[in-house]
């Protein structure tokens, strides 16, 4: 008997990091010893090094399925060191990376290939990577669940349609690698996930599915403030003081509100029937969804100060905000206009 000589499939290594329960994923053709690594951490970027260079492997390119809110990408080290270049769906707009893929491009690694599939939804850039029977889902999907879409522009109804139109149309048997896991499972099938998925399997309806999804409540990624920001700049250069200086609480919103400069906006971005009720004096009423088609008028502002209730929506503003490239954001993250009330300040209705 003779035992076969070649490997003829794609290796895949799946690696993991504690902190944030994110998955990398490292690919790479056996023979040619080309190799590619999805969604990079920055906190592992010399466990991954360490890695690539014993196994003699020649980096072509470091992808990331989205803009993490959770932790923050390594790809821009990564490059630094390896000359691979950094892949990034096309929706991103980021500026400082070297592949836009677009929906159905393929990246060549050897005998194999990698496809974009662009599945917007937890993100509007994100992107699912398919290679070699092999599906790298981001947090598109996850083994039983999907990522959240309460922020970073995310839309219950676009994931939905990315997930069932476009994922769930593979064969059964396609192996689903998603970009985290925080119950101990490391991998899934299309199959499995269309019957099994409690979120969208079983032929959920749309509308049951953004139902769900629109009154999941979740707190607030804890490194949200920090990671957004930085991996936009693909973890590079970042300086974490400079993001988390943004934090406000709203005693500090008051100092600032007592001699508020020219130019500087306090932004409540609850909705008008709260603000009507009562806010801080001077503020103007930009409800949390209506900060896009605002933009214009917010970028005219030196500095800008956002509150609303308890902090979560101001949160998810402050981060769509800035991953539009925004720099001048003070967010009052864990308060908001009771805090305001029981200090006993001036209050405006
Ligand atoms: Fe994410």
């Amino acid at each position: 008997m003779t035992l076969p000589t070649t490997q003829t499939s794609l290796t895949v290594k799946q690696l993991y990091d504690r902190e944030s329960c994110t998955y990398s994923y490292l690919l790479i053709d056996p023979s040619t010893r080309e190799a590619a690594i999805i969604d990079p951490v920055r906190e592992l970027f010399e466990r991954d090094m360490q890695l690539i260079n014993e196994l003699g492997l020649e980096l072509l390119y470091t992808i990331e399925t989205h803009a993490h809110a959770d932790h923050v990408t390594s790809s821009g080290k990564i490059r630094q060191n390896t000359g691979a270049r950094i892949v990034f769906g096309e929706a991103s707009g980021i500026p400082a990376i070297d592949i836009a893929i677009k929906d159905g491009e393929s990246l060549p690694l050897g005998h194999f290939s990698i496809r974009a599939i662009a599945t917007p939804g937890h993100t509007s850039a994100c992107t699912s990577f398919f290679a070699d029977g092999r599906l790298f889902t981001g947090d598109t999907l996850l083994i039983r669940g999907c990522g959240r879409t309460d922020f970073q522009e995310g839309d219950p109804a676009t994931l939905y349609d990315s997930i069932t139109k476009k994922l769930f149309t593979l064969s059964d048997e396609t192996i689903v690698y998603p970009g985290h896991d925080y119950n101990g499972q490391t991998s899934s099938t299309i199959g499995e996930e269309k019957k099994w998925n409690p979120r969208l399997g079983n032929s959920r309806s749309k509308e049951s599915f953004v139902d769900l999804m629109n009154n999941l409540n979740l707190d607030m990624p804890k490194k949200i403030n920090e990671a957004v920001p930085a991996n936009i700049s693909v973890g590079i250069n970042y300086d974490p003081k400079r993001y988390l200086q943004h934090e406000f609480t709203m005693n500090d919103l008051h100092q600032v509100w007592q001699k508020l400069p020219e130019n500087c906006l306090i932004m409540d971005n609850r909705t008008p029937e709260e603000f009507a009720k009562g806010h801080v004096p001077g503020s103007l009423n930009i409800p949390l969804g209506s900060e896009n088609d605002n933009i214009g008028k917010i970028n005219t502002y030196d500095k800008v100060y956002i509150y609303c209730r308890s902090g979560r929506r101001a949160q998810t503003t402050f981060t769509n905000l800035s991953f539009q490239g925004m720099e001048h954001l003070y967010c009052v993250s864990h308060s908001g206009m009771p805090d305001w009330i029981k200090a006993g300040y001036e209050v405006e209705s």
